[in-house]
């Protein structure tokens, strides 16, 4: 399973792009909104932070087929490496995926809650789609489940859409999407930082540093 950043902060994408094994960035209309600043700006910050070869992902505006294509096309000359464009599921949406595939640009097809809305924006030719974990756990639904689900169903039929889940407030929610063989998961900064921090873990380094100090003091391998 990928890692990917669900941000726009720039200081969250360097940080967690030198310290995590992250393949991305992805953003959306609420995401680059919270910076409140020009939109290219954003993009090009993000971009000179993880380099060409990881994937942006950026999400169209405009409503109509047309509009969504050209906005697609745009974003993707100006996004200065590997890119993806989200597209709300939808009709339009469908339309407008169907003809980025012919122009090669990759989709991701975002809004995604049913396994049923997921398995047409793949047969539309999404590369990507992205259910939304946490929105349907607070609806007394299973976010994980749908990923599993959308997981098993794409397997069914043979399909190369990957599984890019999305919205996570919790550990658990992530690792019951890995367990699902859910292909990649964007996540928040610090979600992320959650998913590596364990209590025990803590309590364990503790433990080799009092250890290795009561014998060799400051010291370490490098002063030996
Ligand atoms: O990309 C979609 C994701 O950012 C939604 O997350 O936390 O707003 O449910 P959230």
């Amino acid at each position: 399973m990928e890692y990917i950043l669900d941000t726009a902060c720039i200081a969250d994408i360097r940080h967690c792009n030198e310290f995590y094994p992250i393949s991305g960035v992805t953003t959306n209309p609420s995401i680059i909104a919270k910076e409140n600043r020009d939109f290219w700006a954003i993009l090009k910050d993000i971009r000179d932070v993880i380099g060409p070869d990881k994937i942006l992902f950026a999400q169209t505006i405009r409503k109509t087929a047309d509009g969504i294509v050209e906005e697609a096309k745009l974003l993707n000359e100006r996004a200065g490496g590997e890119f993806g464009v989200k597209i709300p599921i939808g009709e339009e949406g469908l339309k407008a995926t169907m003809a980025l595939k012919k122009l090669g640009i990759k989709v991701l097809m975002t809004a995604i809650f049913t396994p049923a809305q997921a398995l047409v924006a793949a047969r539309a030719g999404a590369d990507y789609v992205a259910p939304y974990v946490n929105r349907l756990d607070n609806i007394s639904g299973s976010g994980a489940e749908v990923v599993a689900e959308i997981v098993e169903t794409f397997a069914l039929y043979g399909l190369p859409c990957k599984v890019l889940a999305a919205s996570f407030k919790n550990v658990e929610q992530v690792a019951r999407c890995a367990t699902a063989g859910c292909h990649c998961v964007t996540l928040s900064a610090d979600i992320l930082k959650a998913v590596i921090s364990h209590p025990m873990t803590d309590a364990a380094v503790a433990g080799f540093d009092s250890d290795w100090k009561s014998v060799y003091g400051e010291k370490t391998i490098l002063d030996l």
